[in-house]
């Protein structure tokens, strides 16, 4: 099995990360300062979200020039600093790739809109039909993604926000660049991309309306689309798939490289982007964990599901949080075993781990009335009675900022993130508890529980490479509904991994015998037999050899 497939990844973003020159902002240096905790963790992959040049109006994600440091974050020599030391620890470094657009501060983009020759197709551009846009095509957050040039006359049209004009992909050239782009990076020592929106890289060249959708109601991960619309015409078009192919053969000039898909679409159409499990990318996004609840019935259902759908030469990944979606933690109120039992269930499925930074010590979704996020904007458009029902109710905020909070060292002020007097976002209340220092001394923490389950996935194959079955409750092990059983194995090895997801002790019966070795989130468990009640909240991984 290839190591895209096995290994793990922890998502940083470096404005959040650490300061390492005193401005309250996260930084390249930081980050290389840092690796060890990391390497210690037992982290294998680290993927950075953009820290390019930007005008930074969208957390980075609308670059300004592909081939830099943003100043604040550092040089070009410094993050070959982070890529040498990284190699020296066994640290993997993948990166953002932004195809879909660029910053409208882009010299491509200013260029296109003034008609140079060379980069007047650049973006997607039209007259319009007589005054009126050109078609019904909306941008993944509401409204028209078309918006007027004044300066050239013209449409531009954009996937995301109005400032991120998407890209003309189907202009040789401007593959001709982004492929550029790509090789100087992988040069630098890059190992993998995580590919930013990428299935909507393409739109149909005849500019038809995309169809309505009276059956669609509530956006949700499996179908993201606004309520009665679809996205036949702008999402999922059989040219992105043909790019991906090319961009696969290009990377493969530089040996293994990791292709991470963010694919925004059912699951089954996520499994187009992986192609024959070889020619694409090597992984997309399974979203729908993000937002379940922790229950035995529904997590059994999802993670089901997902292996279903893609058994080997697939892989799934296993998501519970990233820069855009509420903190993981906090749908469950902060609750700390809830936290320990989530682990568990992300390191003993089958998929490849992405560990959100701070996930590890609990750090929980901010409460922050302003901040830099654009989709602010829009939230304060909606009356705050809404606003605030939707965060309670369905754990999801308009403001993103809120999980993208600095990083919890220590319990000193700014929580050892910067010794500049404030930081770029306040620091969650709770990191005087839920920092690195205070839970590596704690024994049973949550941190040293992450450190604890990611050598059990290391040291068990049947954990990384092991096929995946629930074992149902009429199998010969018997439990009840609180309870759900993974069973992975290889020839050599069979791991049992019992979740309890109630709040009371829960029997199981008839375990097999002579287990060579086992791990428990509870510190209490000292021994296995054939029978035994599992502690409320209680992960339980037992290894077999055959
Ligand atoms: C992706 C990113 C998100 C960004 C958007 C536009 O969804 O995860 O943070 O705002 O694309 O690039
Ligand atoms: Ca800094």
């Amino acid at each position: 099995m290839r190591w895209q497939h096995r290994t793990n990844v922890y998502q940083l973003c470096p404005r959040s990360f650490y300061d390492s020159n005193v401005d309250g902002i996260g930084d390249i240096p930081g980050i290389t300062e840092k690796l060890d905790y990391l390497a210690d963790l037992g982290i294998e992959t680290i993927w950075l979200t953009p820290f390019f040049s930007s005008p930074f109006r969208d957390f980075g994600y609308d670059i300004s020039d592909y081939r830099s440091v943003a100043p604040e974050y550092g040089t070009i020599k410094d993050f070959d600093i982070l890529i040498s030391k990284a190699d020296k620890l066994g640290l993997r470094i993948v990166i953002d790739l932004v195809l879909n657009h660029t910053s409208d501060q882009h010299p491509w983009f200013k260029k296109s809109v003034e008609n140079d020759p060379i980069f007047k197709d650049f973006y997607i551009w039209h007259p319009g039909k007589r005054g009126k846009r050109p078609n019904n095509w909306l941008s993944m957050v509401g409204q028209s993604g078309w918006h007027w040039s004044r300066e050239r006359q013209e449409f531009y049209f954009a996937q995301f926000l109005p400032f991120q004009p998407d890209l003309n992909w189907r202009n040789p050239a401007v593959k001709n660049r982004m492929w550029e782009i790509v090789r100087f990076w992988l040069q630098r020592g890059v190992k993998g991309f995580r590919l930013d929106i990428i299935n909507a890289i393409s739109k149909d060249q005849h500019f038809r309306d995309n169809p309505r959708d009276i059956s669609h109601i509530f956006p949700s991960d499996k179908n993201p689309n606004l309520p009665f619309t679809s996205s036949l015409y702008t999402r999922d078009l059989p040219e992105s798939l043909e790019i991906i192919k090319e961009l696969r053969q290009l990377v493969s000039e530089y040996g293994e490289i990791m292709l991470v898909g963010e694919v925004s679409s059912s699951p089954e159409k996520g499994k187009l982007y992986l192609g024959n499990g070889r020619d694409m990318l090597d992984l997309v996004f399974q979203f729908e964990p993000v937002s379940a609840p922790m229950r035995a019935g529904r997590m059994a259902n999802i993670f089901g599901n997902i292996n279903n759908l893609l058994p080997e030469p697939f892989m799934p990944t296993t998501v519970f949080g990233n820069h855009d979606r509420f903190r993981r933690i906090s749908r469950y109120h902060g609750d700390l075993d809830m936290a320990k039992l989530n682990a568990f269930l992300q390191f003993t499925s089958r998929g490849v781990p992405f560990i959100y930074y701070g996930e590890e010590i609990g750090m929980e979704q901010a409460h922050l009335r302003k901040g830099s996020d654009p989709l602010l904007k829009k939230a304060k458009l909606l009356p705050r009675i809404l606003v605030d029902y939707i965060r309670r109710r369905h754990h999801e905020s308009l403001n993103r900022d809120e999980c993208r909070t600095p990083f919890q060292w220590d319990s000193s002020s700014n929580a050892g993130f910067t010794d500049a007097k404030t930081s770029w976002l306040p620091i969650t209340k709770s990191s005087i508890k839920r920092n690195v220092h205070t839970q590596t001394l704690e024994q049973d923490s949550l941190l040293n529980l992450y450190r604890k389950l990611l050598k059990h996935r290391k040291q068990n194959p049947s954990l990384r490479d092991g096929s995946f079955k629930i074992l149902r409750r009429n199998s010969l092990i018997e439990t009840n509904f609180h309870v759900m059983i993974i069973e992975r194995k290889t020839p050599e090895q069979t791991a049992l991994n019992l979740m309890n997801f109630s709040r009371e002790p829960q029997k199981v019966l008839n375990l097999p015998e002579n287990p060579v070795s086992f791990l428990s989130t509870k510190p209490s468990r000292c021994s296995i037999s054939e029978q035994i009640i599992l502690e409320p909240l209680e992960g339980l991984s037992i290894i077999y050899e055959i």
